[in-house]
């Protein structure tokens, strides 16, 4: 698979990352089995998937532990790239970016997926309750003490919300992203953020994905497949297990997959220009198109998808499908 680096720390990864919260987490669980997450994980190293995206809240830490099974035998063939600073309560996700609480999250990060060290160390959210360059600090010491490699942002700018209502982008939050990530280029500089891009949701080229490639930064595109809905596999009406963030999701009530299907019907139509080519394929070269700096991160946790999503990296797109594909409209029903 096709090289790209993250930041400026010039790390290599395969240009197509794995998205491994699926495997545990806002999901239904009732799909999620082990072992074939743990076949999945190894299916995306072998085809050059070399990212590896988790967070110490996805489970909460089951999927970091999942993902230790694997680095323990393979360490040299991943790219791990996990993120701190938020905790899963009863009722709530808190936002912790205290210095203290951030080591002590980094050295059970490391426990978990049975390594010394962690390739791109990412605060989830910013704490409000603490200055972003005080956590940002703390997070540079581990760069320092040898335990993370490179430091990331992911959607920092975002709020932390209930379990049960999506935790992610949405309008207005790229600036507060971007204030946050010049307020800490001073104290170590960013290699990567992270946060939703994808065919109907694009408001990260606006700004976002301008201020990555301007100042040398990865950008990792999370949601690159709309939940799933881009792939053109789900149903409009077919509901969703309670436990699945999707059941309580604007995006996803029988209304609004109707109201959004001309998005799946255009991504179809370029992929049958291509023959044997799928929509989630189509969905993943556009983000791979939007320029090298970009990583998609497709979240799966069946091994049958991976060889799929790994194939999208040698799909090249014309300048008339980017053209169609960009005309597409944007997704109707917001995360807010
Ligand atoms: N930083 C943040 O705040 C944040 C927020 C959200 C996500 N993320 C990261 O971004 C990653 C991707 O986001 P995501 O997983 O929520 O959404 P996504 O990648 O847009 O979509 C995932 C969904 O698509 C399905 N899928 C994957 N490949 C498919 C294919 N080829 N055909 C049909 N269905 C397919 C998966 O189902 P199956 O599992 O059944 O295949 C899963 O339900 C996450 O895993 C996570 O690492 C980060």
């Amino acid at each position: 698979m096709e090289r790209r680096t993250i930041g400026a720390a010039a790390l290599g990864v395969g240009a197509i990352g794995l998205g491994c919260m699926p495997m545990s987490w806002a999901y239904s669980a009732s799909e999620q089995s082990g072992e074939e997450s743990l076949r999945t994980v190894h299916a995306a190293l072998d085809r050059g998937m070399t990212l590896l995206d988790t967070a110490d809240m996805y489970g909460p830490f089951t999927n970091e532990l999942l993902i230790g099974r694997v680095l323990k035998e393979r360490r040299e063939d991943a790219f791990v790239s996990t993120k701190c600073g938020l905790l899963v309560g009863e009722q709530h996700i808190v936002a912790n970016g205290r210095p203290g609480y951030v080591k002590r999250a980094c050295d059970a990060s490391l426990r978990r997926l049975q390594t010394d060290f962690i390739d791109l160390y990412q605060l989830h959210r910013a704490d409000p309750e603490v200055p972003v360059e005080e956590t940002w600090g703390a997070m540079a010491e581990l760069v320092s003490e040898g335990k993370v490699r490179a430091l990331g942002f992911s959607a920092v700018g975002a709020r932390a919300d209930h379990r049960n209502r999506p935790v992610t982008t949405g309008s207005g939050i790229h600036a507060a992203t971007i204030r946050q990530l010049e307020r800490v280029q001073g104290v170590f500089p960013v290699s990567g953020v992270q946060a939703e891009l994808a065919v109907w949701s694009r408001e990260a080229l606006d700004s976002l994905l301008p201020w990555c490639v301007s100042h040398g930064v990865g950008f990792m595109a999370a949601m690159p497949l709309g939940n799933g809905y881009l792939t053109g596999t789900l149903t409009p009406g077919g509901g969703f297990e309670t436990d699945d963030v999707r059941a309580r999701h604007p995006r996803f009530t029988a209304e609004m997959m109707a109201a959004n299907q001309p998005v799946v019907a255009g991504l179809r139509r370029v992929a049958e220009r291509h023959g044997e080519v799928t929509p989630a394929q189509v969905a993943l070269a556009w983000l791979l198109a939007q320029g090298r700096e970009v990583v998609p991160l497709p979240g799966t946790k069946k091994e049958r998808r991976v060889a799929e999503n790994a194939a999208a990296a040698d799909l090249a797109l014309t300048p008339a499908d980017m053209a169609e594909l960009d005309a597409l409209p944007a997704a109707q029903g917001s995360w807010e």
